[in-house]
């Protein structure tokens, strides 16, 4: 089934925060850690969560984030400002930029296009995105016992370079952010391709995750995909993935290779006509500046 990112998912899952910016939250026996934390303006709404599922809202032991982009990691601060228990763990690199003053004012400004409708979440708290220390530099094989049940950490880069899954093997659940695309919001089930930092990373990380043969999957905003659509969801991102290197390709062709021409042709035509996609506009125009140009240069135009 796909279903909406809502609630819970059997005993060891609950969604925290909203659909759109889902922190999922794994209830172990002994430890309890939300796989992802953004944008900056959830946070109170994290918080709530918390308080709802535990009655506690310091009920957190750990934040994991799936990779460096700001909808995924920019609660972080704000969660470690009202739980200063709370340990955070990402890729190695990840500590780093959350350190850097040019990358947290881009993470700021892409959040702020979004303020408005977050006000009644954001209310007088301070939501700022602030240099964070993260305890845990995570890579490919590291586990966490969280009584019960485990997550387990995989890499998974072509998305991002920092792009990791993690996987509850007791329960075949799997959240990998973007690793995987993002499902369009059309009947037809169509795949919006992720790749940004490496077209045959990312195809590598596909195939590493369907050989995880997930039973629950959890989408980075909107969707939980379970059962036999779990595993279906998987085959049409890679099914999509060469078919969007031809699309920009082709869009390449028609600009005689001029990178800027392409992006703008296909953001007209693709993201505005089609109007089909879940992801806010100038997400959508920066990542698929970074696709336009990595084809380019994987294709030699
Ligand atoms: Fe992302």
């Amino acid at each position: 089934m796909k279903v909406t990112a809502d609630g819970d998912f059997g005993e060891w899952i609950t969604v925290g925060g909203n659909r759109f910016y889902p922190g999922y939250i794994i209830k172990g026996r002994q430890k309890r850690l939300m796989i992802d934390a953004g944008i900056n303006l959830m946070g109170p709404a994290y918080i709530t969560s918390l308080e709802k599922i535990f009655g506690d809202k310091n009920a957190l032991d750990y934040v994991f984030a799936t990779h460096s982009h700001f909808d995924h990691l920019g609660a972080i601060p704000y969660l470690k400002r009202k739980m200063p228990h709370l340990q955070a763990g990402a890729f190695e690199r990840v500590g780093a930029l959350m350190k850097k003053k040019s990358v947290l004012d881009l993470m700021t400004f892409l959040s702020d296009l979004q303020r408005g409708f977050f006000q009644n979440i954001v209310g007088e708290e301070d939501v700022r995105i602030e240099p964070v220390d993260f305890e845990f530099h995570l890579k490919e094989g590291d586990r966490f016992d969280l009584g019960g049940v485990t997550c387990e950490v995989y890499a998974v880069p072509g998305h991002t370079g920092d792009s990791l899954a993690f996987f509850i093997p007791e329960i075949r659940a799997l959240f990998a952010g973007e690793a995987y695309g993002i499902p369009e919001g059309d009947k037809d089930g169509h795949v919006q391709v992720e790749f940004l930092s490496s077209y045959d990373d990312y195809v590598s990380s596909l195939e590493k995750l369907i050989g995880l043969q997930p039973k629950i999957i959890g989408m980075a905003h909107m969707w939980v995909f379970t059962d036999d659509d779990a595993a279906g969801f998987l085959k049409r991102s890679l099914e999509a993935t060469p078919r969007y290197r031809k699309l920009i390709e082709t869009y390449l062709d028609a600009a005689n290779g001029d990178i800027d021409a392409a992006v703008q042709s296909m953001v007209k035509k693709e993201y505005d006509e089609k109007g089909t996609m879940m992801q806010p506009r100038e997400s959508y125009l920066q990542n698929l500046k970074a696709q336009v140009r990595h084809v380019a240069q994987i294709s030699a135009f």
